[in-house]
This record gives structure tokens, sequence and C-alpha cells, in this order.
């Protein structure tokens, strides 16, 4: 359009000239891609495009080590095994700081912590945090591809978290919506259960890959950070430690609901945790509770390191269907 005008001028030769080299300036900078654009344009590479992925796993958990190893391996990811805290470490910083946790609660919290502060140290634009409890999908590059394409068609830089896996429902997460809407039934006596249509369960189930608005999200096996959001964490959950006394995914998803950051998720997540049963290593803590969630085709599944397969797992255990068959 902008040719048009010049092109009708008596003497537009020179501005065409003058035009003609501008848009070649604007197409070759357009391969000279800002860092800020090769989060996204990189979402191939060894660190899916973030700078750095970071695991929490502790030396002695060798089961789970292995299992990362193996991940790391058949997905040719770069992992920078981070600082842990123990259960010990943490309560002697708890009575030093006066905590209001302790124990592993303290030692997972202090541990993300950590990371946030050395992302700040050590100025690192993007990271990626994984526990070491994790599965994930067979093609989780393609689905990356998909959402980092998105978040940057939506958002460019300018996001604080995005949640690559979560657990437990959120009631932004697309399909949920005809769960919240069918009305409690009698269920027979199943302990309070509302009744699941099971069209709306296969829907559920067959969503296609989408990212969303955050409005709650819980678990932090798999989520991304920016420095500047970090940055803020640090500060943030320092001061939470000594007022407030919560688990650390539950002070972020709260801080979500208050709306202090740009917090995406994607549905159906493609990192999951894998159900407490079926690391041998975890038997004393069953009591936790199962937090499995389903994935399309299971990475350690296939690699044969995981004895259930989550296609036949169900989706969320905070679904009431679930709950009351496992009562
Ligand atoms: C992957 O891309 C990101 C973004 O450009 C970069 O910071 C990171 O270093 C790359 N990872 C590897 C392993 O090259
Ligand atoms: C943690 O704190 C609670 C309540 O203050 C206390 O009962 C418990 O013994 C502490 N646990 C550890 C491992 O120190």
């Amino acid at each position: 359009m902008v040719k048009r005008q010049f092109t009708q001028r008596r003497s537009a030769f020179p501005v065409v000239i003058a035009f003609s080299i501008l848009l070649a300036f604007a197409y070759l900078s357009s391969y000279q891609t800002t860092a800020e654009d090769d989060t996204y344009h990189q979402s191939q590479n060894a660190t899916l495009g973030f700078q750095k992925i970071y695991v929490l796993n502790m030396p002695s958990r060798i089961e789970r080590r292995r299992n990362m190893k193996a991940l790391a391996k058949f997905h040719g990811l770069q992992f920078d095994y981070a600082q842990t805290f123990d259960a010990g470490q943490a309560n002697t910083l708890a009575r030093a700081s006066n905590y209001l946790i302790n124990g592993t609660h303290l030692g997972c919290y202090l541990s993300h912590m950590h990371i946030y502060r050395h992302m700040v140290d050590e100025d690192i634009e993007t990271a990626l945090i994984l526990e070491d409890d994790i599965d994930m999908e067979l093609d989780l590059k393609k689905r990356h591809r998909q959402i980092m394409d998105e978040v940057y068609k939506r958002y460019k830089a300018d996001w604080d978290m995005l949640y690559l896996g979560h657990c437990t429902s959120d009631s932004s997460e697309p399909a949920i919506a005809a769960f919240n809407a069918t009305p409690p039934i009698d269920n027979g006596g199943l302990g309070g259960s509302i009744f699941i249509d099971p069209a709306d369960r296969a829907a559920f189930l067959a969503r296609g890959l989408t990212l969303y608005d955050a409005e709650y999200p819980m678990c932090l096996h798999a989520y991304a950070v920016t420095r500047e959001c970090a940055k803020r964490l640090a500060v943030l959950l320092e001061e939470r430690l000594k007022t407030l006394g919560q688990d650390i995914d539950l002070v972020l998803a709260v801080g979500v609901q208050f709306g202090f950051s740009t917090v995406l998720g994607t549905s159906p997540p493609y990192i999951v945790q894998i159900g407490r049963q079926e690391l041998t290593s975890d038997l004393a803590q069953l009591k936790d509770g199962n937090t499995a969630q389903r994935l399309s085709q299971s990475t350690l599944f296939h690699l044969k390191l995981r004895t259930t397969n989550p296609q036949t797992l169900p989706p969320y255990i905070d679904w009431p269907w679930f709950t009351a068959q496992n009562k």
C-alpha cells in the first residue's frame, strides 16, 4: 500500500530505491533474532529454548536419577542438577530464621527458592524447573513447539510462569467447564460424589493441546520461570515463610489467584508426575496419595522404566468419581 503512494509521485525513483533498501534491511534483520525471540525459535534445542533446565534430585534417590537420565537421553535434553535441601538442613534453617514450616515440605520450598536466587545472581533469562518424579509425552518436543509458538504469538517475552505440567484440574483449563456445570446427583452412596457424563469425560481426554491462562496451578514438577518473576518470587517466598507457613505450590497458586503475574498453563499437560506408589523408593510415602496423570504416550513406559501404562490412568485425582472409586 505504501509503495503505491510513492509511485504515484512525479519523481518517485529515489524514493523507491530508498524504500527497497529499507525493505531489504527489514528482511535481513528479521533473520537476526533477538535474545528475546530465541526462547521461542529454539524451542527444540537441548534446553527446550530456555536458558537452563534445572532438575531437583537428591543424589540418594537413585531410581529417580535413573529415570531423569533416561528422559534426558531419549529427548536429547541437557539438565543442570540443582542444589536440594533435605529435611535436616531445612530444620536447621527453620530454627535460625523462624520459618513457619519445616521438614521435607520446607526442603522442597527452599530448593525452588534457591533456584530463583541463582537465576537472579547468574542473570539467567528463563529456566525450566523439573522435579525428579516425572514422565514425559513421547512427542514432547512437538507439543512444546506448538505451545511456545502460541506463547510467542500471544505474549512475546512478556510472561512470568509457564506450567508445562500441573496436577489437579484448573477451573480455567479448557473443557473443564462441562464438569463444573454438571449438577450433583445421587450416585448411590458413593460418598458425595457427583456424576460425570462419560461423553464429557471423553471430550476432556480428547482435548487438543492448548495454552491457557492458569487460575490456580498446582504442583511444581515442570514449570518455567522468567528472571524478572524469579526476582519477585525470591522476595515474596522468603516473606511468606515467616508469615504464612504454607507449602510453596500453594503460596504460588494463591499468588496467581490475586493476579500478580502472567501465569500460563498447558492442557493436557505433557510432563506429569508419576504416582508415588510406582516409585519403589517412595513406598513409605504412599499415604500422600496418587498424583498420577494420564499421558497419551509415556516415554518411561516406552523405555520399559514404568510398569503402569499412564494411558490407563484417570486424568486427575481430584475428580470426584475418581476419589469415590478409590475410597
Ligand atoms: C537453547 O536456546 C536458548 C535460547 O536461545 C539458549 O539460551 C540456550 O543456551 C540454548 N540451549 C543450548 C543447550 O544450546
Ligand atoms: C515441625 O514442626 C511441627 C510443629 O511445630 C513439629 O510438631 C514437628 O516435630 C516438626 N518436625 C520436624 C521434622 O522438625
